[in-house]
């Protein structure tokens, strides 16, 4: 068998055609929340790769176009002609009432933000609004006339037609976005719309994607011999876990010590994996070898590109000694599927170069398993839970492949490492401690290459400067900073100012991405 076999195998499956919004994957999470299997297409995916997917029900997402614009995107042929149960959001209303026979015009007013509808015709698909009325409304366009069969199902101010539906043909558009958390009734619209109007049953659970998974890779593997490059993440570590639990030791799992990583990060690695949960795992400390790579390097690009290589080196070297191996278990993401099926968008600026092992199997000629092919972080957290796994791996903030190579700004070396890395656990145990380690996406300490002067006891200092960014997201495309509680940020300045040799100011990063991205380098 080729590959491992598709969740659709198994569970009802709703389709989201992808218009282009900036919200897409939300409506993806939002129905895989409530245990509905769903899969994103760009719109214009060929037909039978789609219904390949036996889809239960359609949702058309937003997007930036505008119907009645020359080459904006068209509602496939297939889509209508399948008879399945249609919900178009925002963009996706707009189509679906301009390929009926509706109109679409410019609104007067453009609509952003949040507002509040008020349900014109009783439906249970809307019937949550009612008591959440608000919305959160993003458009400029809006339906002025409906296609035939359609009811009008709720109004804002700007909207006389915001929600609009066919009962007969199963067919709903609504103008807001019921995906963002701003619209507290949108995630129960969406369960109703996949359970109610479509017919799925709720079966996309983390036990039954343990149970199917595991079964798939050992018909998949046979008796080949299986390699994993664990980097300590929670990709990483959930999916040794479940090749484990399918092939046992014949999977063998490699940890490169790069020297790059936290404080106590190495030794919890090695720690879970071997002392744990007994799996074989060899760790190698390349620490000298990075760091004799990285001397003297200051560009952040550079860095990058140092790093990515010298892992794949030393990983194919320790590789090499662990004789036959037919497989390599990589932890690719859904988000990472969807945007390399993405069409190539002109004009997009690399703006990092991302490390991480892409290039290893083609090198190495191994076959790939990737058993988070179509999971979300969160689903891999709950996946990560259901087997059972340490709490601190689990809820791992994510950490980036050249580690703290890029949050050493300016030169690499072992003592500028080791005053980040006591900076960095002080705030981490400071996070922990007030609770905030989940309820903040990522948190960290950065040390620049800036000296300020500082007066310590009746004495000068000329020290360096570590800056903390703490921010949340949803997705890591935008993030906002924290807003940490002001007695919070002067314990932490107080503490590592008192505690790390080396430095005497800290501040506090706040801006927000973008126009800033979330490392610093
Ligand atoms: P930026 O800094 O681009 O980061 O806003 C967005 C997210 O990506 C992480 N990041 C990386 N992850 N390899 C990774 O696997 C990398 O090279 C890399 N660089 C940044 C970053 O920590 C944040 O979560």
């Amino acid at each position: 068998m080729a590959e491992l076999r598709s969740p659709t195998e198994f569970h009802d499956t709703i389709v989201i055609l992808d218009y282009g919004s900036q919200t897409t994957q939300l409506i993806a999470r939002r129905i895989r929340e409530v245990q509905i299997y769903c899969e994103l297409f760009p719109w214009d995916t060929p037909a039978e790769r789609v219904m390949a997917l036996r889809p239960r029900g359609f949702i058309l997402s937003g997007g930036p176009a505008s119907v009645y614009e020359p080459g904006a995107p068209t509602l496939p042929a297939y889509v209508l002609e399948s008879r399945r149960p249609i919900l178009g959001i925002c963009y996706g209303m707009q189509l679906l009432a301009h390929a009926l026979g509706g109109r679409v015009t410019p609104a007067p007013q453009r609509e952003y933000g949040p507002t509040r509808v008020e349900l014109s015709h009783p439906t249970p698909l809307l019937a949550p609004l009612a008591d959440q009325p608000q919305v959160w409304m993003s458009h400029g366009d809006r339906v002025e006339v409906m296609p035939p069969g359609f009811a009008v199902l709720a109004c804002s101010p700007n909207s006389p037609i915001a929600a609009m539906g066919d009962p007969q043909r199963l067919l709903y558009g609504v103008q807001f976005h019921p995906e963002v958390v701003h619209t507290p009734a949108g995630g129960e619209i969406l369960r109703r719309f996949a359970t109610e109007i479509c017919g799925c049953a709720p079966t996309w659970t983390p036990a039954a994607f343990i149970e199917e998974t595991v079964a798939s890779i050992r018909c998949r593997v046979g008796d080949g011999m299986i390699l994993c490059a664990l980097s300590g993440g929670v990709d990483s570590v959930v999916t040794a876990a479940l090749v484990h639990r399918a092939v046992g030791d014949r999977l063998t799992c490699i940890f490169v010590n790069t020297g790059l990583m936290r404080r106590g990060e190495p030794e919890q690695v090695v720690r879970t994996f071997r002392d744990q949960l007994g799996m074989p795992l060899i760790a190698v400390d390349a620490t000298e070898e990075f760091l004799a790579a990285l001397e003297g390097v200051t560009d952040p690009e550079e860095k990058r590109r140092i790093v990515g290589e010298k892992f794949i080196r030393v990983f194919e070297r320790e590789a090499a000694r662990v004789g036959r191996v037919d497989f390599l278990a990589q932890g690719t993401l859904y988000p990472d599927v969807i945007e390399s099926a993405a069409p190539d968008r002109p004009g997009a600026r690399r703006i990092k170069t991302h490390h991480n092992v892409g290039g290893l199997p083609e090198r190495m000629q191994l076959r790939l398993i990737e058993p988070l092919r179509y999971l979300f972080k969160d689903e891999v957290r709950a996946v990560g839970e259901a087997l059972g796994l340490p709490p601190g791996v689990v809820w791992r903030q994510p950490f980036p492949g050249p580690g703290l190579a890029v949050r050493v700004v300016g030169a690499v070396t072992w003592e500028r490492l080791e005053r980040l890395r006591a900076a960095d656990a002080i705030l981490q145990e400071e996070l922990g401690r007030a609770g905030l380690l989940r309820t903040t996406q990522q948190a960290f300490a950065v040390l620049l290459p800036v000296r300020s002067v500082g007066v310590m006891g009746d004495s000068r200092s000329y020290e360096e400067v570590v800056a903390l960014r703490v921010v949340t997201t949803e997705d890591f495309m935008t993030a906002d900073w924290a807003r940490l509680d002001p007695d919070l940020l002067a314990l932490l300045s107080h503490r590592i100012v008192n505690e790390v040799a080396g430095v005497n100011r800290v501040v506090y990063d706040i801006t927000s991405k973008p126009p800033a991205t979330i490392e610093w380098e």
